[in-house]
């Protein structure tokens, strides 16, 4: 099907925010939030927002994938923690790096890398574009409530980015909405419109954290098994998967319900936190430089979030 990976990147921002001194912030403990959610330290932007981090990714990506900003035809972008609702994150990104191709955001939360990987799919399989730049950037510390200890220790900023071109090795995919604010959201709060008479919350994450904790383990077994089983493979012969760094405990659960060994999910949500749209591609980037990957290998990608919603895709390497 369609397309093919050429390249990624990924770029996180130097200052290190430790579980000792958000101890200092709020009432947690080191323990706690690596017991819990599985998190050592996160990054934190101090003055690059989100679109400065993404065409920082999207460098590395263009590099690895060998090609310059001006061969591009399209970007599309995933962000809930852009510093402007316009220009859009991909917009500002496609500026920065010199790329003179369309440029947009698409809006899914922690699953957007997923929904802007499938759109691009679609633009490469309707034909005329040779390259196409997929990202997810966040800079979420912009929008955390820091006084809030249920969010603010989940969290942390950064990039990822991927080059793909026409090809074969998208083999499955699959998105999926759940629309409501109830579980989680991020309202942007009322503004200054002397005629607004709904009472709004102020801008940061509201979540329902063990809701969203059980559909994130139902949406990632149950989709795991979905591409599979559209690729025509079963679930063994996955070679790695890529999941949505939220909670170590999501991903161990998950495994186990899955029957896939925790050496075949790649983790890093013990040094960045869960980066939201930027959590996919800066794990898929870790993989591909790792060395790990042979050609053919299998690789499951797979997210949740705000939406709700949940996407996964497999990627012949
Ligand atoms: N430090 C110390 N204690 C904390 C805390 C923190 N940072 N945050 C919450 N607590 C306390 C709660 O106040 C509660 O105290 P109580 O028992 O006295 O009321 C206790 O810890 C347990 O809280 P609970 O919410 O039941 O914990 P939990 O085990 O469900 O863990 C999450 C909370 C948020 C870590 C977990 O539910 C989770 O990760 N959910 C999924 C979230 C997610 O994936 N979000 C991103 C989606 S893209």
């Amino acid at each position: 099907m369609s397309i093919q990976v050429l390249g990624t990147g990924a770029y996180v921002p130097e200052r290190i925010v430790t579980n000792d001194e958000l101890s200092t912030m709020v009432d947690t403990s080191d323990e706690w939030i690596r017991q819990r959610v599985g998190v050592a330290e996160r990054r934190v932007s101090v003055s690059e927002n989100a679109a400065e981090m993404g065409a920082k990714a999207a460098q590395k990506a263009l590099e690895a994938a060998g090609i310059t900003a001006d061969q591009l035809d399209l970007i599309v972008g995933a962000t809930v923690s852009s510093d402007f609702g316009c220009p859009s994150m991909s917009a500002k990104v496609q500026e920065l790096i010199g790329a003179g191709c369309p440029a947009f955001d698409v809006n899914s939360a922690c699953s957007g890398f997923l929904f802007a990987l499938d759109t691009a799919a679609a633009f490469v399989a309707r034909g005329g574009i040779r390259y196409a730049l997929v990202l997810g950037a966040e800079r979420l510390s912009r929008i955390l409530d820091w006084t809030d200890r249920s969010t603010c220790v989940i969290f942390g900023d950064g990039a990822g980015a991927a080059v793909i071109a026409p090809g074969e090795n998208y083999l499955a995919s699959h998105l999926y909405t759940q629309g409501g604010e109830s579980v989680l959201s991020i309202p942007l709060g009322k503004g200054n419109s002397p005629f607004y008479e709904k009472d709004v919350a102020p801008l940061a994450v509201h979540m329902s954290g063990q809701e969203t904790f059980k559909f994130a383990v139902k949406q990632i077994v149950g989709e795991i098994r979905l591409i599979a089983e559209r690729a025509g493979i079963t679930t063994e012969q996955i070679d790695y998967i890529v999941p949505h760094q939220a909670n170590i405990r999501i991903i161990d659960l998950a495994a186990r319900r899955l029957n896939v060994p925790m050496e075949k999910f790649v983790v890093n949500i013990e040094r960045y936190g869960n980066t939201s749209s930027a959590s996919v591609p800066i794990s898929f980037d870790e993989l591909v430089r790792s060395g790990r990957l042979k050609r053919g290998d299998l690789i499951a990608l797979c997210a949740f979030g705000g939406g709700l919603s949940s996407g996964a895709c497999l990627i012949r390497w």
